[in-house]
C-alpha cells in the first residue's frame, strides 16, 4: 500500500518537477538574451580612398530601443547619409549591399514620417572629418525577423535629403550618392 502511494506521488511529482525545471531553464535563456549588443566596423569604400574608418556599437535595451554610438573619421566636413542596407555582402567594396533595408515596404524618408527601417538620416562630420554618432532608434532591431545583424551599414558621400528632394530617387535613396564607407553588423558580447 505504502509502495503504491509512493509510486503514485512520484508519478505526479516528476512531471511537475520537470515543468518547473524547464521553465527555470527557459527563464534563464530569456535572461541571457534579454540585452543584445552588436558592433560594426566601418571601412572606406573605393571612392573614399580608404580614409574612412570607424566603429559603431549597438545596444538594445529592455524596451526595444537601440542605442547606436561611436565615431567615424576621414569624412568630408558636413552631412552624410547613413543607412542599413539589405545585404551584408561587402566583398566588392560597398556596392553590393543592395537597397535600404525596408522591412515594412515604406518609401525612403526620415524617422517621424515615412521611412525605411534602415534610414538613420545624416551623420555630421566636423572640420576634422570626425562624425560622432549617438542615435536612439526604435525601428531597427538586433533580434528576430527584422534584425540588422548580418546586414551592412553604409555611409554616403552626400547629405541624405530624407525623402524631401522632390524627385523619384529621393524616395528611394535620399540622393545621398555613392558610399564612402561600410561594414557588416556583427554580434558583440
Ligand atoms: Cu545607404
Ligand atoms: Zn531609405
Amino acid at each position: 500500500m505504502t509502495t503504491t502511494i509512493s509510486f503514485l506521488a512520484l508519478a505526479v511529482l516528476l512531471p511537475v518537477l520537470f515543468i518547473i525545471d524547464h521553465q527555470h531553464q527557459y527563464i534563464n535563456c530569456q535572461h541571457v538574451h534579454e540585452i543584445h549588443n552588436a558592433i560594426v566596423l566601418i571601412r572606406g569604400g573605393p571612392k573614399s580612398g580608404g580614409l574612412v574608418r570607424g566603429e559603431l556599437r549597438f545596444r538594445e535595451n529592455k524596451n526595444g530601443r537601440v542605442n547606436i554610438r561611436g565615431q567615424i573619421e576621414g569624412l568630408a566636413k558636413g552631412q552624410h547619409g547613413m543607412h542599413v542596407h539589405q545585404w551584408g555582402d561587402i566583398s566588392l567594396g560597398c556596392e553590393k549591399a543592395g537597397s535600404h533595408f525596408d522591412a515594412h515596404h515604406a518609401a525612403h524618408g526620415a524617422r517621424g514620417s515615412h521611412a525605411h527601417t534602415g534610414d538613420f538620416g545624416n551623420i555630421v562630420a566636423a572640420d576634422n572629418g570626425v562624425a560622432r554618432v549617438n542615435i536612439n532608434d526604435s525601428f531597427v532591431e538586433l533580434h528576430g525577423d527584422n534584425s540588422i545583424v548580418g546586414r551592412a551599414i553604409l555611409v554616403h558621400e552626400h547629405r541624405d535629403d530624407l525623402g524631401q528632394g522632390g524627385n523619384n530617387k529621393s524616395l528611394i535613396t535620399g540622393n545621398a550618392g555613392s558610399p564612402v564607407g561600410c561594414g557588416v553588423v556583427a554580434w558583440d558580447d
